[in-house]
């Protein structure tokens, strides 16, 4: 039986709890691919996983793989879809993991990988691009010329979800820290507000959409500055619907879905230039523990990737 490494935990805990091992390699099913997997991405839910506190994986799912993001090519099909030697992108459900040499994607989890973009750079945007469009789009319902307030602009979701609303013609305020004022500016937003010297809500006001990155204090505070009717959407913290009816507005929380057919969108936008992802940082998949103590400590810039076909 052939096998491969990948980054697998066997018990919940720190970074220490990640062990590359050598495991057999996955067979697709009818409607899957079997990808040999180029590059893979580091997400915030990867440490939350690893931790035993995302809801979605406890311990009848050890051990895991973890991951959430990939780039390769196909290695053998089962889909009409897709043929062995295509690129592609996707988002592996959350019972398989992308820290590997090889991962089984279903046909709706995937798409063509954007051919202006190298595999690292393509592994950067599956996840954290479709909560961006996912939030923008499917929940916040942005439109041309709407006001829309993205806290951590400057973060994996945040840095795409300034470039999706500026395509789509929005007016885009962001809240980052000094470093990433710049940056925040480079990718397009009108007006950005420098947290740790500015306190959003008396700068700002008649926002249609808040996309909150953040929750906690950062969601309470951001109720006063939307209009009448706006809608504040949420990655993390549920918003509460007795503060949405006091300022007659709306608000959601919202868990992003793997959507090919949105990663195909995502892809044509990336090709048109009117999207760039970033990619701050790159590991080799056996320094996996160390790409997820950086992503821990909260301030990354754009995106960390996983180098996998350097093992
Ligand atoms: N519900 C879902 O399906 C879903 C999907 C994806 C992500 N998420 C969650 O959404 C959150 C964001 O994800 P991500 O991938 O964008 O995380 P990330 O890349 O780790 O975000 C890091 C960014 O957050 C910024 N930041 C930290 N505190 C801030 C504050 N008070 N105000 C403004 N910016 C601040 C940091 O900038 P500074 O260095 O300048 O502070 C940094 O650039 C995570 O908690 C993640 O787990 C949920």
């Amino acid at each position: 039986m052939p096998t491969m490494n990948a980054i697998r935990i066997e018990s919940f805990g720190g970074a220490e709890v990640l062990h590359l091992q050598q495991i057999p390699v996955p067979v697709p099913n009818p409607g899957e691919v079997l990808l040999k997997v180029h590059a893979a991405s580091v997400n915030p839910v990867d440490y939350k996983i690893r931790s035993g506190k995302y809801p979605a994986v406890r311990e009848d799912k050890l051990p895991y793989i973890l991951g959430r993001d990939v780039c390769g090519i196909v290695e053998a099909s089962r889909s009409s879809k897709f043929a062995v030697g295509d690129s592609l992108y996707g988002v592996p459900g959350i019972e398989r993991g992308g820290y590997a040499q090889y991962v089984i994607l279903k046909e709706d989890e995937a798409a063509r990988k954007p051919k202006t973009l190298d595999d690292v750079a393509a592994a950067s945007v599956p996840l954290a691009g479709l909560t961006a469009w996912q939030g923008l789009f499917r929940y916040g319902d942005v439109k041309v010329g709407q006001r829309v307030l993205i806290h951590a602009g400057s973060g994996g979701v945040g840095h795409f979800a300034i470039q999706f609303a500026k395509a789509k013609g929005a007016h885009v305020i962001t809240t980052v820290s000094t470093d990433h004022v710049e940056f925040a500016l480079r990718l397009g937003a009108d007006q950005v507000i420098n947290y740790k010297k500015q306190q959003f809500e008396t700068e700002v006001s008649d926002i249609d959409m808040v996309f909150d990155l953040i929750g906690g204090k950062t969601q309470d505070n951001s109720w006063s500055v939307l209009k009448k009717g706006g809608i504040l959407v949420s990655t993390l913290t549920a918003p509460s619907p007795e503060k949405a009816a006091q300022f007659g507005v709306r608000g959601t929380r919202f868990t992003v879905t793997e959507t090919g057919s949105e990663l195909a969108e995502i892809a044509d936008l990336i090709d048109a230039g009117k999207v760039r992802p970033k990619v701050s940082d790159t590991f080799a998949l056996k320094d996996a523990a160390l790409a997820q103590q950086l992503i821990e400590e909260g301030h990354t810039e754009g995106k960390i990737v996983l180098t996998v076909d350097q093992v």
